[in-house]
């Protein structure tokens, strides 16, 4: 069933802004299920290990500092067809090229504070999912 499994995070600056709740109400009128959910913040440390694909780029450092700059919410998110719905529903990685009424178009400012992340592949989900819940907090 982890096919149909995502993973999430409403990043530092969606929720600094307040906009929680709009998200995931947007997430949930989307059709997916909330299967674990916590609000917490990231150390400089754990935000580099969850991003460690991104070493190489350029952007890891900004990247790193941005993520635990402040407390996120991390999800564990189910429907059919998971991974891909849920890309849609966010939008493009750059907000100023997603699509009207996705969670970026309305709600993240530059490709940096983008509002939220979501996993790119299956077996991200389950790898992302796995770093931050145990079996047990997974319903
Ligand atoms: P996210 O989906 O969380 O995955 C990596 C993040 O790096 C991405 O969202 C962006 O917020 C951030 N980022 C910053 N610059 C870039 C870039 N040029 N290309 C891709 N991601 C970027």
């Amino acid at each position: 069933m982890e096919t149909n499994k995502t993973f999430t995070m409403i990043k530092p600056d969606a929720v600094g802004n307040g906009h929680i709740g709009a998200i995931l109400d947007q997430i949930i009128k989307g059709g997916f299920k909330i299967v674990a959910m916590k609000y917490t913040k990231l150390s400089p440390e754990k935000a580099g290990e969850f991003y460690a694909v991104h070493k190489a780029r350029p952007f890891y450092g900004d990247l790193v500092a941005f993520m635990s700059s402040g407390p996120i919410v991390a999800a564990i998110l189910e429907k059919d067809n998971a991974v891909e719905d849920f890309r849609k529903l966010i939008g493009a990685t750059d907000p100023a090229k997603a699509e009207p009424g996705t969670i970026r178009n309305l709600f993240a400012k530059s490709i940096d504070a983008n509002a939220i992340h979501g996993s790119d592949s299956n077996e991200n989900a389950k790898i992302e999912g796995d770093f931050f819940f145990s079996a047990f907090e997974k319903h």
